[in-house]
């Protein structure tokens, strides 16, 4: 069972929109995205719309920091993925797809487990008012889709999904795809083997601090 359910569940357009706000995410004023300025009545209204199963909690309602840097770095540099087509692992919200898009990808495959990211992926695509992103689920057990780039934006956040990511994205840079990783800093990716590409401080979303964020390169 995945998180939130069957894999072939569907979350309507209409709750992500009734609970959430739009906001601009700091560090990338170009994207709108729908997120929870209060989470635990989102997280409430999740239980309540499943009936009260147990939901994991609505990371697709947040910008998070690692998400945050790698969009940041393709829209500054967009080389990176124009003219290429692009997995987004662990999509969320869905910001490093629409960043992509907006760098010129050719095409944007978001992956995430949880069906309220599903939707929330399309919705914020829609928002921003691109086109070119298609959403599926958990693809870490199979063999990496033919993309030319992957993008994983805060997904070594605990050492379950790290152990699972890693070996993943070590597939993915084998059979020839530029794997880059926009981390803030998680004790549990080898940042030993990686290559930084630029290194970004995101504003926290609650206080004035900031979180020292490194876009990664796989060599
Ligand atoms: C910390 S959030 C980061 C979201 C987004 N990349 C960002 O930076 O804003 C991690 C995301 O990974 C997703 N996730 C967890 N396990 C996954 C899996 N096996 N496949 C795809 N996504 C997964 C979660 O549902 C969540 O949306």
């Amino acid at each position: 069972m995945t998180p939130g359910g069957p894999a072939t569940r569907v979350v309507p357009a209409g709750f992500v929109r009734a609970h959430t706000q739009v906001r601009r995410p700091s560090l990338v004023p170009e994207v709108r995205l729908h997120v929870a300025d209060d989470v635990v009545a989102l997280w409430e209204a999740m239980e309540d719309d499943a009936g009260g199963a147990g939901e994991a909690p609505p990371f697709w309602a947040a910008a998070w920091p690692g998400g945050q840097a790698l969009a940041r770095a393709v829209l500054d540099d967009p080389g990176l993925v124009a003219g290429r087509t692009v997995l987004d692992l662990g999509s969320g919200s869905g910001l490093v797809a629409v960043a992509a898009v907006l760098a010129g990808a050719r095409w944007v495959l978001a992956s995430d487990v949880d069906p309220f990211s599903r939707t929330a992926i399309g919705v914020n695509a829609g928002l921003n008012g691109v086109a070119g992103i298609s959403v599926t689920g958990d693809v870490l057990d199979r063999d990496p889709p033919a993309v030319d780039v992957v993008l994983a934006g805060d997904v070594c956040y605990d050492r379950e999904m790290t152990e699972r990511v890693l070996p993943f994205l070590d597939r993915a840079r084998a059979r020839g795809c530029e794997v880059l990783v926009g981390d803030p800093g998680r004790p549990y990716l080898p940042h030993q083997r990686l290559e930084p590409v630029t290194a970004l401080d995101v504003p926290e979303t609650e206080g004035p601090g900031t979180r020292r964020t490194t876009v990664w390169r796989l060599p």
